[in-house]
């Protein structure tokens, strides 16, 4: 019976996600902030954990928690994310959607390794938007102190989350395979904290956004079958090859460097 993890999984892509790992008869652990929504997933294959995963310390306590409760891991599914329509920052001092999106994930793939390199074909699925072009790592302001905005924390983000698959594949020495994958527009995604217009506009295009079921798809085969190369990357249906542009190593050490500073001083 193999251990997945799945972090956001009471909503969304991760909650079905989890639900259909569980169907077939995988243990999942669920993390996720809505006590409701993980309490009522909890049953003899599902493990539901509170965390507020944009929080440094509570992060790290939950991987603890993991790796000592399960010594392996067969799978990590990262699908946690928030928009914030206005600039918020942690109790750790960091914009919220940076440390929500990208440095839990960082934190959880980590920190996971060793109960992960125990497995037989360990595979790290981390969903989000490989293949986007446009923002990328405000490298002078990370924290986005000026210039904020949704859309910019939430492609600084993506793009990191780009380059932690770069990066773990390059410093990890795990045997973990990490997949970076890009659902496309989905029918899911908490709007309750967008203004009326944009909600309006979404709910218009979702006839347009590719069913939840179809989304997840290809990450139930990510973990039926994990590639065998280290990094592999998937826009939608469409394998991306690693020269791609926004997976350059460089800037990978660079923002693995910048977070290992960053989290280092917050203990
Ligand atoms: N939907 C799309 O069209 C689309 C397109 C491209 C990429 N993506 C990416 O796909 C991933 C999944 O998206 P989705 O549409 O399934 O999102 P979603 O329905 O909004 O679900 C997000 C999940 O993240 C959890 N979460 C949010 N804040 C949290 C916090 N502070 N601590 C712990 N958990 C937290 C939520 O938990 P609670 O409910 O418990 O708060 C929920 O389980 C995201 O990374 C997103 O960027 C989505």
């Amino acid at each position: 019976m193999a251990v997945v993890v799945v972090s956001g999984g009471t909503n969304g892509m991760g909650r079905a996600f989890a639900l259909e790992r569980a169907a077939r008869g995988d243990r999942v652990v669920v993390l996720g902030r809505n006590r409701e929504r993980g309490e009522a997933m909890a049953d003899a294959s599902v493990t539901f954990l509170p965390v507020d995963l944009s929080s440094v310390a509570e992060t790290r306590q939950v991987v603890e928690h993991l790796v000592t409760a399960y010594p392996v891991v067969d799978a990590l599914a990262l699908f946690a994310n928030a928009v914030a329509p206005r600039r918020v920052v942690t109790a750790d001092g960091l914009e919220r959607t940076f440390a929500l999106y990208y440095l839990s994930r960082h934190l959880l793939s980590f920190g996971l390794r060793p109960a992960l390199d125990r497995a037989a074909t360990p595979v790290i699925v981390n969903v989000a938007g490989v293949g986007v072009t446009k923002g990328g790592v405000r490298w002078s302001d990370p924290q986005l102190v000026s210039g904020y905005s949704a859309v910019t924390a939430q492609l600084q983000a993506g793009r990191a989350n780009d380059l932690l698959g770069v990066g773990f594949a390059r410093r990890s020495g795990s045997r973990a395979r990490y997949v970076l994958y890009h659902p496309g527009f989905t029918r899911s995604g908490d709007r309750s904290t967008l203004p009326l217009v944009v909600r309006g506009l979404l709910a218009a295009a979702s006839v347009m956004a590719r069913p939840v079921a179809e989304a997840v798809a290809p990450i139930h085969r990510f973990l039926d079958a994990p590639p065998t190369a280290p990094l592999t990357a998937v826009d939608r249906n469409r394998q991306l090859p690693l020269s791609f542009p926004t997976l350059d190593p460089r800037d990978a050490d660079r923002l693995m460097d910048l977070t290992e500073e960053l989290t280092a001083h917050r203990l």
